[in-house]
């Protein structure tokens, strides 16, 4: 069975932490980790979980965005860096560790991404529209950047001051 982990919600210091680079490979830990980052993401109805989100500080992400209805789409991205950036698309985004809370992020349309595999291994992965929206949302998660950072103050602050009443009455 999976270990399912409890998501790390904002404002926990992780969410805005630079994760470390992941150095031991192929090692049953490692597996283990992503087969239980992949069914608490699946538990969450998420489409993508990076390492930080449930505790750890490390260059790990999860995404797919069949939410398990296609093997095929599963990617794990470790030591993931975006190489290439295409176009500009625009949409609604959402984060497992902001629940409750969507609002527009601009992002590239396109991204290329070189990351390596658990068993260390490099490769090169692209990805459009949805799948760019996700690599990149990931990848910030890693440098420590949550989509709060891509709104206006504006928008941010709104959304920062539900978030404090939320905790102020115990529901969050
Ligand atoms: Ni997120």
């Amino acid at each position: 069975m999976p270990k399912l982990y409890p998501i790390v919600k904002f404002p926990d210091p992780i969410l805005t932490t630079p994760a470390a680079p992941v150095a031991e490979f192929d090692t049953p830990g490692l597996h283990a980790l992503i087969d239980d980052m992949f069914a608490s993401m699946y538990a969450a109805a998420g489409v993508g979980l990076a390492a930080p989100q449930i505790g750890l500080g490390q260059r790990l992400t999860v995404i797919d965005c069949s939410t398990g209805e296609d093997p095929a789409q599963k990617l794990v991205l470790i030591n993931p860096v975006v190489t290439r950036r295409q176009g500009k698309q625009t949409g609604e985004e959402g984060c497992l560790s902001v629940p409750g809370f969507r609002a527009d992020v601009t992002r590239a349309m396109a991204v290329t991404v070189r990351a390596q595999n658990a068993r260390g291994e490099w490769f090169e992965a692209a990805g459009e529209e949805l799948l760019a929206r996700a690599i990149q949302h990931e990848v910030d998660h890693l440098n420590g950047i949550l989509f709060l950072s891509h709104l206006s103050t504006l928008k941010r602050d709104l959304i920062k001051r539900k978030i404090r009443k939320l905790q102020q009455d115990g529901e969050w």
